[in-house]
Protein backbone atom coordinates (compact mmCIF):
# COMPACT_ATOMS: atom_id res chain seq x y z
CA UNK A 1 0.00 0.00 0.00
CA UNK A 2 1.38 3.37 -0.69
CA UNK A 3 2.77 5.40 2.31
CA UNK A 4 1.70 8.75 2.91
CA UNK A 5 4.83 11.24 3.50
CA UNK A 6 4.22 14.60 5.07
CA UNK A 7 5.69 17.54 3.65
CA UNK A 8 5.88 21.21 4.84
CA UNK A 9 5.91 23.35 1.56
CA UNK A 10 7.34 27.15 2.38
CA UNK A 11 6.77 28.67 -1.13
CA UNK A 12 7.98 32.18 0.42
CA UNK A 13 8.59 35.07 -1.41
CA UNK A 14 9.12 36.65 -4.92
CA UNK A 15 9.34 33.68 -7.51
CA UNK A 16 9.03 30.89 -4.90
CA UNK A 17 5.17 30.76 -4.71
CA UNK A 18 5.26 29.87 -9.07
CA UNK A 19 8.28 27.36 -8.64
CA UNK A 20 6.62 25.33 -5.80
CA UNK A 21 3.24 25.47 -8.06
CA UNK A 22 4.76 23.38 -10.51
CA UNK A 23 6.18 21.02 -7.41
CA UNK A 24 2.55 20.46 -6.10
CA UNK A 25 1.81 19.25 -10.02
CA UNK A 26 4.63 16.58 -10.33
CA UNK A 27 2.63 15.49 -6.68
CA UNK A 28 -0.43 15.34 -8.16
CA UNK A 29 0.74 13.10 -10.82
CA UNK A 30 2.82 11.42 -8.21
CA UNK A 31 -0.10 10.28 -6.57
CA UNK A 32 -1.78 8.58 -9.43
CA UNK A 33 0.90 6.96 -11.52
CA UNK A 34 3.10 6.20 -8.52
CA UNK A 35 3.39 3.96 -5.35
CA UNK A 36 3.80 7.16 -3.09
CA UNK A 37 1.50 9.86 -1.78
CA UNK A 38 2.15 12.72 -0.11
CA UNK A 39 -0.34 14.90 2.87
CA UNK A 40 1.25 18.96 2.16
CA UNK A 41 1.11 21.82 4.61
CA UNK A 42 1.47 25.05 3.01
CA UNK A 43 3.10 28.12 5.75
CA UNK A 44 4.79 31.08 5.57
CA UNK A 45 8.29 31.82 5.21
CA UNK A 46 10.35 35.19 4.81
CA UNK A 47 8.80 38.38 3.57
CA UNK A 48 5.05 36.95 3.77
CA UNK A 49 5.52 35.73 6.93
CA UNK A 50 6.79 38.93 8.63
CA UNK A 51 3.38 40.73 6.70
CA UNK A 52 1.08 37.90 7.74
CA UNK A 53 2.75 36.69 11.19
CA UNK A 54 5.05 39.56 11.69
CA UNK A 55 8.20 37.46 11.77
CA UNK A 56 10.14 35.74 8.65
CA UNK A 57 9.06 32.65 10.39
CA UNK A 58 6.70 31.83 13.26
CA UNK A 59 7.17 29.29 15.80
CA UNK A 60 4.64 27.35 15.17
CA UNK A 61 6.21 27.13 11.33
CA UNK A 62 9.41 26.07 13.03
CA UNK A 63 7.63 23.34 15.02
CA UNK A 64 5.41 21.98 11.58
CA UNK A 65 9.02 21.91 9.66
CA UNK A 66 10.65 19.44 12.68
CA UNK A 67 7.48 17.45 12.64
CA UNK A 68 7.56 17.24 9.31
CA UNK A 69 9.15 14.14 6.95
CA UNK A 70 10.56 17.16 4.60
CA UNK A 71 10.09 20.50 4.12
CA UNK A 72 10.32 22.22 0.70
CA UNK A 73 11.39 25.64 0.49
CA UNK A 74 10.57 28.33 -2.51
CA UNK A 75 13.25 31.74 -2.17
CA UNK A 76 13.18 34.41 0.75
CA UNK A 77 13.53 37.97 0.20
CA UNK A 78 12.91 41.41 -1.78
CA UNK A 79 12.94 44.97 -2.17
CA UNK A 80 9.71 44.71 -0.03
CA UNK A 81 11.45 44.36 3.37
CA UNK A 82 14.31 46.56 2.50
CA UNK A 83 13.68 49.05 5.28
CA UNK A 84 12.71 45.46 7.98
CA UNK A 85 15.26 45.84 10.86
CA UNK A 86 17.84 43.73 10.05
CA UNK A 87 17.50 40.78 12.69
CA UNK A 88 13.42 40.50 11.39
CA UNK A 89 14.34 40.33 7.70
CA UNK A 90 13.37 37.82 5.25
CA UNK A 91 16.42 35.98 4.95
CA UNK A 92 16.26 35.51 9.04
CA UNK A 93 13.40 33.18 8.61
CA UNK A 94 15.55 30.79 6.52
CA UNK A 95 18.89 30.94 8.62
CA UNK A 96 16.34 29.88 11.98
CA UNK A 97 15.05 27.36 10.14
CA UNK A 98 18.31 25.99 9.19
CA UNK A 99 19.60 26.42 12.34
CA UNK A 100 16.36 24.88 14.47
CA UNK A 101 16.71 21.91 12.45
CA UNK A 102 20.47 21.69 12.76
CA UNK A 103 20.88 21.21 8.95
CA UNK A 104 24.75 21.16 9.03
CA UNK A 105 25.13 19.40 5.42
CA UNK A 106 23.97 21.43 2.86
CA UNK A 107 25.03 19.63 -0.78
CA UNK A 108 24.49 21.27 -3.58
CA UNK A 109 25.43 19.54 -6.59
CA UNK A 110 26.16 21.27 -9.97
CA UNK A 111 25.35 19.29 -12.58
CA UNK A 112 25.70 20.33 -16.62
CA UNK A 113 23.17 18.64 -18.70
CA UNK A 114 24.20 17.91 -22.45
CA UNK A 115 21.53 20.39 -23.62
CA UNK A 116 22.45 23.06 -21.57
CA UNK A 117 26.87 22.90 -22.51
CA UNK A 118 25.90 26.11 -24.83
CA UNK A 119 23.50 27.66 -21.98
CA UNK A 120 26.79 28.28 -19.42
CA UNK A 121 29.06 31.47 -19.99
CA UNK A 122 32.16 28.95 -19.86
CA UNK A 123 33.38 27.16 -23.42
CA UNK A 124 31.66 23.94 -23.76
CA UNK A 125 34.42 21.74 -23.19
CA UNK A 126 34.95 23.25 -19.67
CA UNK A 127 31.59 22.12 -18.96
CA UNK A 128 30.27 19.44 -20.99
CA UNK A 129 29.80 16.47 -18.28
CA UNK A 130 30.39 18.54 -15.18
CA UNK A 131 29.29 16.52 -12.20
CA UNK A 132 30.47 17.83 -9.13
CA UNK A 133 28.84 18.28 -5.24
CA UNK A 134 29.42 21.12 -3.37
CA UNK A 135 29.28 20.11 0.63
CA UNK A 136 28.66 23.36 2.36
CA UNK A 137 28.77 23.48 6.13
CA UNK A 138 25.22 25.54 7.18
CA UNK A 139 25.14 25.85 10.72
CA UNK A 140 28.31 27.53 11.87
CA UNK A 141 30.88 29.92 10.79
CA UNK A 142 30.42 33.22 10.28
CA UNK A 143 26.68 33.30 9.64
CA UNK A 144 26.06 32.31 12.89
CA UNK A 145 29.18 33.57 15.25
CA UNK A 146 29.75 35.06 18.55
CA UNK A 147 30.06 37.93 19.23
CA UNK A 148 28.62 39.99 16.55
CA UNK A 149 26.58 43.00 15.75
CA UNK A 150 27.49 47.07 15.09
CA UNK A 151 28.26 49.31 17.88
CA UNK A 152 28.63 52.84 17.76
CA UNK A 153 32.72 53.63 19.02
CA UNK A 154 33.08 56.87 21.47
CA UNK A 155 34.17 58.86 18.55
CA UNK A 156 31.24 58.43 16.98
CA UNK A 157 32.65 55.98 14.12
CA UNK A 158 31.10 52.31 13.87
CA UNK A 159 32.32 49.16 14.11
CA UNK A 160 30.76 46.13 12.61
CA UNK A 161 31.82 42.32 13.97
CA UNK A 162 30.90 38.80 12.50
CA UNK A 163 32.97 35.55 14.35
CA UNK A 164 34.02 33.05 11.86
CA UNK A 165 34.42 30.05 14.45
CA UNK A 166 34.28 26.24 13.85
CA UNK A 167 34.91 23.15 16.53
CA UNK A 168 36.21 19.99 15.32
CA UNK A 169 33.10 18.10 15.73
CA UNK A 170 31.36 20.86 13.51
CA UNK A 171 34.12 20.10 11.22
CA UNK A 172 34.04 16.39 11.64
CA UNK A 173 30.24 15.82 11.05
CA UNK A 174 30.01 17.65 7.67
CA UNK A 175 33.49 16.19 6.69
CA UNK A 176 32.24 12.50 7.32
CA UNK A 177 28.80 13.89 4.89
CA UNK A 178 31.64 14.67 2.14
CA UNK A 179 33.53 11.42 2.28
CA UNK A 180 30.37 9.14 2.61
CA UNK A 181 29.01 11.23 -0.58
CA UNK A 182 32.42 10.70 -2.55
CA UNK A 183 32.15 6.72 -2.26
CA UNK A 184 29.25 6.45 -3.74
CA UNK A 185 30.83 9.17 -6.77
CA UNK A 186 34.35 9.30 -8.04
CA UNK A 187 35.36 8.91 -4.78
CA UNK A 188 37.73 12.27 -4.23
CA UNK A 189 37.50 15.14 -1.73
CA UNK A 190 38.47 18.13 -1.80
CA UNK A 191 38.88 20.23 1.27
CA UNK A 192 38.15 23.94 1.30
CA UNK A 193 39.53 26.87 3.58
CA UNK A 194 42.06 29.69 4.35
CA UNK A 195 44.31 28.29 6.42
CA UNK A 196 46.92 30.51 5.06
CA UNK A 197 45.31 33.57 6.63
CA UNK A 198 42.50 32.27 9.05
CA UNK A 199 42.92 29.71 11.91
CA UNK A 200 39.51 28.61 11.74
CA UNK A 201 40.50 27.57 8.54
CA UNK A 202 43.62 25.97 9.67
CA UNK A 203 41.47 24.11 12.13
CA UNK A 204 39.44 22.59 9.41
CA UNK A 205 41.93 21.91 7.71
CA UNK A 206 43.75 19.78 9.88
CA UNK A 207 40.39 18.28 11.13
CA UNK A 208 39.41 17.36 7.85
CA UNK A 209 43.09 15.61 7.55
CA UNK A 210 42.70 13.87 10.39
CA UNK A 211 39.48 12.49 9.87
CA UNK A 212 40.68 11.44 6.25
CA UNK A 213 43.53 9.35 7.57
CA UNK A 214 41.23 7.84 10.57
CA UNK A 215 38.19 6.73 8.51
CA UNK A 216 38.22 7.49 5.17
CA UNK A 217 42.28 6.58 3.83
CA UNK A 218 40.92 4.70 0.48
CA UNK A 219 39.01 8.12 -0.46
CA UNK A 220 41.17 10.21 -3.03
CA UNK A 221 41.68 13.80 -0.69
CA UNK A 222 43.21 16.98 -1.14
CA UNK A 223 43.53 20.49 -0.21
CA UNK A 224 42.79 23.87 -1.87
CA UNK A 225 42.48 27.26 -0.63
CA UNK A 226 39.33 29.14 -1.36
CA UNK A 227 40.19 31.77 -3.30
CA UNK A 228 42.20 29.53 -5.94
CA UNK A 229 39.16 27.38 -5.88
CA UNK A 230 37.13 30.02 -6.86
CA UNK A 231 39.24 30.23 -9.88
CA UNK A 232 39.65 26.36 -10.38
CA UNK A 233 35.76 26.40 -10.78
CA UNK A 234 35.58 28.35 -13.87
CA UNK A 235 38.83 27.40 -15.28
CA UNK A 236 38.77 24.01 -14.79
CA UNK A 237 35.67 22.37 -13.06
CA UNK A 238 35.34 19.26 -14.27
CA UNK A 239 38.62 18.57 -12.04
CA UNK A 240 36.64 18.36 -8.67
CA UNK A 241 33.85 15.52 -7.64
CA UNK A 242 32.97 16.68 -3.68
CA UNK A 243 34.00 20.07 -2.18
CA UNK A 244 33.61 20.12 1.31
CA UNK A 245 33.88 23.70 2.82
CA UNK A 246 32.45 26.27 5.09
CA UNK A 247 29.02 28.44 5.23
CA UNK A 248 30.31 31.29 4.05
CA UNK A 249 32.94 30.15 1.36
CA UNK A 250 30.49 26.97 0.28
CA UNK A 251 27.87 30.09 -0.04
CA UNK A 252 29.72 31.81 -2.57
CA UNK A 253 31.83 28.88 -4.61
CA UNK A 254 28.42 27.08 -5.11
CA UNK A 255 27.14 30.57 -6.53
CA UNK A 256 30.26 30.35 -9.20
CA UNK A 257 29.56 26.61 -9.66
CA UNK A 258 25.96 26.98 -11.05
CA UNK A 259 27.01 29.21 -13.58
CA UNK A 260 29.05 26.66 -14.91
CA UNK A 261 25.67 24.64 -15.25
CA UNK A 262 24.03 27.18 -17.37
CA UNK A 263 22.05 28.95 -15.00
CA UNK A 264 21.46 29.50 -11.30
CA UNK A 265 17.88 28.70 -12.26
CA UNK A 266 18.96 24.50 -12.15
CA UNK A 267 20.94 24.32 -9.02
CA UNK A 268 18.47 22.47 -6.45
CA UNK A 269 20.00 21.76 -2.98
CA UNK A 270 19.81 19.48 0.11
CA UNK A 271 20.05 20.35 3.72
CA UNK A 272 19.83 17.62 6.07
CA UNK A 273 20.90 17.04 9.69
CA UNK A 274 22.18 14.28 12.01
CA UNK A 275 19.68 11.38 12.31
CA UNK A 276 17.80 10.90 15.29
CA UNK A 277 17.35 7.17 16.87
CA UNK A 278 14.44 6.21 14.73
CA UNK A 279 17.09 6.80 11.50
CA UNK A 280 14.95 10.17 10.75
CA UNK A 281 17.20 12.84 8.85
CA UNK A 282 15.63 16.62 9.19
CA UNK A 283 15.97 18.01 5.68
CA UNK A 284 15.26 21.03 3.94
CA UNK A 285 14.89 21.14 0.16
CA UNK A 286 15.53 24.70 -1.94
CA UNK A 287 16.80 25.78 -4.87
CA UNK A 288 19.77 27.70 -4.75
CA UNK A 289 18.56 30.45 -6.67
CA UNK A 290 16.66 33.67 -4.64
CA UNK A 291 13.44 35.27 -5.13
CA UNK A 292 14.06 37.31 -8.13
CA UNK A 293 11.67 39.84 -7.21
CA UNK A 294 12.11 41.30 -10.67
CA UNK A 295 10.42 38.72 -12.67
CA UNK A 296 7.99 37.38 -9.70
CA UNK A 297 4.57 36.99 -10.74
CA UNK A 298 5.08 37.15 -14.45
CA UNK A 299 5.13 33.57 -15.52
CA UNK A 300 9.11 33.92 -16.60
CA UNK A 301 10.34 31.63 -13.41
CA UNK A 302 12.42 28.62 -13.56
CA UNK A 303 10.79 25.76 -11.87
CA UNK A 304 13.69 23.33 -12.73
CA UNK A 305 16.31 23.79 -9.78
CA UNK A 306 12.74 23.17 -7.13
CA UNK A 307 11.72 20.13 -9.34
CA UNK A 308 15.53 18.65 -9.02
CA UNK A 309 15.31 19.75 -5.15
CA UNK A 310 12.18 17.56 -5.23
CA UNK A 311 13.75 14.90 -6.86
CA UNK A 312 16.68 15.37 -4.02
CA UNK A 313 14.33 14.85 -1.22
CA UNK A 314 12.82 11.68 -2.75
CA UNK A 315 16.50 10.07 -3.12
CA UNK A 316 17.92 11.63 0.05
CA UNK A 317 14.32 11.53 2.61
CA UNK A 318 12.50 8.84 1.37
CA UNK A 319 14.69 6.67 -0.32
CA UNK A 320 12.79 6.72 -3.65
CA UNK A 321 15.85 6.43 -6.08
CA UNK A 322 13.56 5.34 -8.88
CA UNK A 323 11.05 8.32 -8.81
CA UNK A 324 14.06 11.04 -8.02
CA UNK A 325 15.75 9.04 -11.53
CA UNK A 326 11.97 9.57 -13.00
CA UNK A 327 12.32 13.44 -12.72
CA UNK A 328 15.91 14.49 -13.24
CA UNK A 329 15.68 11.60 -16.37
CA UNK A 330 12.32 14.03 -17.37
CA UNK A 331 14.19 16.79 -16.99
CA UNK A 332 16.40 16.16 -19.39
CA UNK A 333 13.65 15.35 -21.62
CA UNK A 334 12.08 18.51 -21.69
CA UNK A 335 16.08 20.77 -21.91
CA UNK A 336 16.98 18.02 -24.85
CA UNK A 337 13.38 18.55 -26.89
CA UNK A 338 14.38 22.76 -26.30
CA UNK A 339 12.25 24.18 -23.34
CA UNK A 340 13.93 26.75 -22.02
CA UNK A 341 12.59 29.31 -19.74
CA UNK A 342 14.60 33.12 -20.03
CA UNK A 343 17.61 32.42 -17.97
CA UNK A 344 18.55 29.25 -20.31
CA UNK A 345 17.41 30.64 -23.41
CA UNK A 346 19.22 30.13 -26.31
CA UNK A 347 19.21 30.30 -30.36
CA UNK A 348 17.08 27.78 -31.91
CA UNK A 349 15.22 26.85 -28.31
CA UNK A 350 11.64 27.49 -27.41
CA UNK A 351 10.72 30.08 -24.90
CA UNK A 352 8.53 28.63 -22.40
CA UNK A 353 6.73 30.16 -19.13
CA UNK A 354 7.18 28.33 -15.56
CA UNK A 355 3.67 26.58 -16.00
CA UNK A 356 4.39 25.53 -19.92
CA UNK A 357 8.25 24.21 -18.04
CA UNK A 358 5.37 22.02 -15.80
CA UNK A 359 3.59 21.26 -18.84
CA UNK A 360 6.65 19.76 -20.85
CA UNK A 361 8.00 18.11 -18.16
CA UNK A 362 4.92 16.26 -16.89
CA UNK A 363 4.50 15.09 -20.40
CA UNK A 364 7.94 13.42 -20.38
CA UNK A 365 7.23 12.02 -17.11
CA UNK A 366 3.94 10.36 -18.61
CA UNK A 367 5.54 9.06 -21.48
CA UNK A 368 8.56 7.59 -19.32
CA UNK A 369 6.46 6.63 -16.91
CA UNK A 370 4.18 4.55 -19.83
C1 LIG B 1 21.89 30.67 -0.13
C2 LIG B 1 21.46 32.08 0.09
C3 LIG B 1 21.29 32.36 1.59
C4 LIG B 1 22.65 32.19 2.23
C5 LIG B 1 20.67 33.70 1.94
C6 LIG B 1 19.32 33.90 1.26
C7 LIG B 1 20.54 33.88 3.42
O1 LIG B 1 22.34 32.95 -0.52
O2 LIG B 1 21.20 29.75 0.37
O3 LIG B 1 22.90 30.45 -0.81
O4 LIG B 1 23.46 33.12 2.25
O5 LIG B 1 22.92 31.10 2.74
MG1 LIG C 1 23.82 32.01 -1.71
Amino acid sequence: MASNKKLLFLPGDGIGPEVMGEVRRVIDWMDKRRAVTFDVEERLVGGAAIDAEGAPVSDATVDRAMAADAVLLGAVGGPKWDEVPFELKPERGLLRLRKDMELFANLRPALCFDALVEASSLKAEVVSGLDIMIVRELTGGVYFGEPRGIETLPDGTRRGVNTQVYTTPEIQRVARVAFDLAKKRQNRVCSVEKSNVMESGLLWREEVTKLHAAEYPEVEFSHMLADNCAMQLVRAPKQFDVIVTDNLFGDMLSDAAAMATGSLGMLPSASLGAADASGRIPALYEPVHGSAPDIAGQGKANPLATLLSFAMMLRYSFDLAEDADLIEKGVEDVLAAGHRTGDIAGPGSTLVSTSQMGDALLAALESRAA
